[in-house]
């Protein structure tokens, strides 16, 4: 039985004071949850200050992004060694919205899973089709070209520590979620992809679903046979509804 993963994208929200009482609320449900991982990942600048509430807790730090480059002239980047030094376990690469607004190719998001992969962090690669994909029939070839960029950069072996997040564009933050069905069709072809180079990996990787995840939908998504846990926007901004999908994925809602 895989364990179970729950990780919150903050995206760009937050504030300190909000935070606080953000991760507080979050804090007080999640104790009793020890056999689901939960990670939050707030903007960079916060990081520390998340990293500080949380530390001794079962909760983990989660950052957003990292440059494929270790160090030099890269403004305005974060290297995966600085989000090692301020406490992260855990780094979102590839989301959708870096791939549709910020320029991130298959090739460029293969570098930032590599540099966070060498930093012994794990990475959270986030694949999917936008709609206009979905409904000319190529979900599975995007999904095979996304993975594939991964799997052509650094091989399979670095997916025995990594985690994917399944996360049909078309679903982020619309309020449309992909039926259990649709999503297990998917994560089940993300699993062969990784099971045609390395079978035993491919059975310990946990893969996640992402897109417009609530309480009220997150236990029917969690008890398809390859959906390991959840990737949560909007949802993970209010501590009742997270905890809500994390008491899901811990199998007692
Ligand atoms: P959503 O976002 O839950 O608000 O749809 C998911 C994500 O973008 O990771």
């Amino acid at each position: 039985m895989r364990t179970r993963i729950v990780a919150g994208n903050w995206k760009l929200n937050g504030s300190r004071l909000a935070n606080q009482r953000l991760v507080a609320d979050i804090l007080g449900g999640a104790a009793d949850l020890s056999d689901t991982e939960i990670i939050l990942c707030p903007p960079f600048v916060y990081l520390p200050a998340v990293g500080e509430q949380i530390s001794g807790s079962n909760v983990q730090l989660g950052a957003q992004n990292a440059a494929a480059q270790a160090s030099g002239a890269f403004t305005g980047e974060v290297s995966a060694a600085m989000l090692r030094d301020v406490g992260c376990s855990h780094v979102i690469v590839g989301h959708s919205e870096r791939r549709a607004l910020f320029g991130d190719t298959d090739e460029i998001v293969a570098g930032r899973f590599r540099a966070v992969h060498e930093q012994g962090l794990t990475p959270i690669l986030c694949i999917g089709e936008s709609l206009e994909e979905r409904e000319s029939g190529v979900t599975m070839t995007v999904i095979e070209r996304q993975i594939g960029a991964v799997l052509d950069a650094v091989g399979v072996e670095p997916l025995a520590a990594s985690v994917i997040a399944y996360e049909p564009v078309w679903a982020i933050g619309t309020g449309l979620t992909a039926t259990p069905e649709q999503a297990q069709e998917v994560h089940s072809h993300v699993r062969s992809i990784i099971a045609a180079r390395d079978a035993k990996i491919a059975a310990g990787l946990r893969i996640l679903y992402g897109g417009s995840v609530k309480g009220a939908n997150a236990a029917e998504l969690f008890a398809m046979a390859d959906i390991d846990g959840g990737l949560i926007g909007g949802a993970a901004l209010d501590a009742a509804e997270f905890l809500t999908i994390c008491r899901a994925a811990a199998g007692n809602n």
